[in-house]
């Protein structure tokens, strides 16, 4: 079985946090946000990162990761460039947000934009298609393509020159992620990784990758085809536990990203089946590829896992109603939050909303810091603190 990281049984925590702060504070780690996706599930008709997500101030996600971003960078006292992937329809709209609202207070040079690549889509019988406005049909290269378009768009070789050595990669659609999380960077770096991956326990049928060992070789299947791996378990493939669900929070090397462009022929394609109107109207089956970032995993010298707790972590934003839709995510982040002031010894009403600026506390124990001796008046059913 994979071995996995679990800080709750853990006593060295606090040497490899620290391990992480050293690195943070010398200002050799980016963060990338992967925001190219088209975001279909969720039904929003502009790109998800400015999805007003938060449950009172309605910040968008970009507004939230970029103040996790800048809060970090303002504790450690170091630069950190952000690093936004678009897609070659989103990135105007997303450039002129970020511009129209002064880059969160993050600095112009430290956030930069790049675009992934688009592949074409086709017809099950393999033919090009063309849209309804008459242009040929295709999609994002999934959120793989950040590996090519890093190295292709420039923004890679920029990072190198600032002396950057390895990205914090996470998805847009999570507000809870902790961004640059120490112990887990401590984690990182203690296990000379090349790639590191965060985990939960995975709920049954949870459409989430699973961390496993396939041939000997860590790796994570997308939960789309895990029964394909599992219906060959007989014969070539060691397939052992599968309760570890990957979360899309990553840390890798550059050394590994630059390695990974030049050498291997790239990630493989995965298809996934979807409809698309046509012209005339008529709505058919076609194929668009995507590649995933995970799939560089079995390519890295070694890979470390740390698992955390999802009620922490993981609040991921991607249907219109039902699971993992906004009202979901606003309700984990609350909850959250909520947590944060009863163990600092605050008691708030379950029916109070809370959220806590990540300009006044990243996490739990930061919270409790900073509210010692302090008081709160708590007024009506929704509680801000910043
Ligand atoms: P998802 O695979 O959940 O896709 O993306 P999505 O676009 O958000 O939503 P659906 O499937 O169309 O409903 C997980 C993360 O990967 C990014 C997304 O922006 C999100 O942060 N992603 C996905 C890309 O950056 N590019 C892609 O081509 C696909």
């Amino acid at each position: 079985p994979p071995r996995v990281y679990r800080p709750t049984e853990s006593g060295v925590n606090g040497m490899l946090s620290g391990m992480g702060e050293t690195s943070i504070g010398k200002g050799e780690n980016g963060v990338l946000i992967v925001a190219g996706g088209q975001a279909t599930r969720l039904r929003y008709p502009y790109p998800k990162g400015m999805y007003p997500v938060t449950p009172i101030k309605k910040k968008s996600l970009f507004m939230l990761l970029s103040e996790k971003v800048r809060a970090v960078s303002l504790r450690y006292g170091a630069d950190i460039p952000l690093l936004i992937m678009t897609n070659p329809e989103s990135d105007i709209l997303v450039k002129r947000y970020f511009e129209k609202n002064g880059f969160f207070g993050l600095g112009r040079k430290n956030v930069l934009f790049f675009q992934q690549e688009l592949l074409p889509s086709v017809s099950p019988g393999g033919k090009l298609v063309i849209r309804e406005d008459g242009l040929l049909a295709s999609s994002p290269d999934g959120h793989g393509g950040c590996l090519k378009a890093a190295f292709k768009s420039g923004v890679a070789g920029k990072l190198k020159e600032r002396g950057i050595r390895r990205l914090f990669y996470c998805h847009v659609d999570n507000p809870l992620v902790k961004v640059l999380d120490p112990l887990f960077l401590g984690y990182h770096l203690r296990s000379e990784a090349d790639f590191s991956l965060k985990t939960v326990r995975k709920r049954p049928g949870e459409k989430v990758g699973t961390f496993l060992y396939a041939d000997g070789k860590a790796a994570v299947v997308e939960y789309i085809e895990l029964n394909e791996v599992l219906d060959e378990g007989g014969s070539s493939h060691a397939v052992e536990a599968f309760d570890s669900g990957s979360i899309g929070v990553h840390l890798i090397e550059l050394s590994f990203m630059e390695s990974l462009f030049f050498k291997s022929g790239g990630l493989p394609y995965h298809r996934q089946e979807k409809e698309l109107q046509i012209e005339g109207g008529k709505r058919i089956g076609i194929w668009k590829f995507e590649t995933f970032i995970f799939d560089a995993i079995p390519f890295a010298g070694k890979v470390s896992c740390m698992e955390t707790s999802r009620e922490e972590e993981f609040a991921p934003l991607k249907n219109f109603s039902g699971m993992d839709s906004p009202g979901d995510v606003r309700k984990a982040m609350s909850s959250l939050h909520r947590k944060w002031l009863t163990s600092a010894g605050i008691r708030v009403k379950k029916k109070t909303e809370v959220e806590i600026s990540p300009l006044f506390a990243l996490d739990e124990s930061d919270f409790a810091r900073k509210m010692k001796g302090r008081k709160l008046l708590l007024q009506g059913k929704s509680l801000y603190i910043e």
